[in-house]
């Protein structure tokens, strides 16, 4: 409103520093998933598990984006939230049967504080912010599948077969994908560029944490009790 009236909306310099922003991010989660132990069978399977349970609000998150847009000025945006929830939809049944495909069950595997730590503050930036500042979540997720799909998927077949869907559909995930989410950043103001920027690296710290505590549950309690840390 008053505000809008006084930023700029197509601040070149803001769109760029969310695009390097970005691209430092994806580093880094890039590094934590090619660190990942995939070849132990437990923290693969704890993997699955705790993407499933936040992927499982990926349609829920955008549809509730998609719904918080201006159906008129907002309309690009609002279209492309929609469709995309159609594009995720089942994605959370790929990681669930991988991980019934390695004669494990989600029962086995409660949801973690570090999995809900990634996902729900989503809900939070697209209700108290905006909802275009999902965007950094996306594209903390979509640039990671981009950039390193192929190796792991490459990496994780030959130790699980066929139980690597989740991460095979992700591995074919292809730039233009990402591209579509970048070119979105145009004719945002700075305020919302800046609400990307920070779920960007808030997303991809947190994602880290949860690969981090995922490799952390799986390889130190030996299935005994879930509530210990170390
Ligand atoms: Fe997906």
């Amino acid at each position: 409103m008053t505000a809008r009236a006084i930023v700029s909306p197509h601040d070149p310099s803001s769109v760029a520093k969310v695009r390097s922003t970005y691209e430092q991010a994806v580093e880094e989660v890039a590094h934590a998933f090619l660190s990942f132990p995939w070849t132990k069978r437990a923290c693969y399977a704890e993997y699955l598990a705790q993407t499933f349970y936040y992927v499982r609000y990926s349609t829920a998150l955008l549809a509730t984006a998609a719904g918080r847009f201006d159906p008129i000025t907002e309309a690009k945006y609002q279209k492309r939230f929609s469709r995309h929830v159609a594009e995720e939809q089942g994605h959370d049944l790929l990681a669930l049967r991988d991980l019934e495909g390695l004669g494990d069950s989600i029962q086995n595997h409660p949801e973690m504080d570090e999995t809900r730590m990634f996902w729900e503050p989503q809900f939070c930036k697209i209700e108290r912010k905006h909802p275009s500042a999902m965007l950094g979540y996306i594209l903390i997720l979509e640039g990671a599948a981009v950039k390193i799909g192929h190796q792991l998927h490459s990496t994780v077949v030959p130790l699980y077969g066929e139980a690597t869907a989740f991460i095979r559909v992700h591995s074919e995930d292809d730039i233009e994908h990402i591209e579509k989410a970048l070119a979105l950043l145009d004719g945002l103001d700075d305020a919302k560029l800046q609400h990307i920027i920070e779920n960007t690296t808030q997303s991809a710290r947190a994602l880290c944490l949860m690969l981090a505590a995922v490799e952390r549950k799986a390889t130190s309690q030996a299935g005994t009790s879930h509530l210990r840390e170390d």
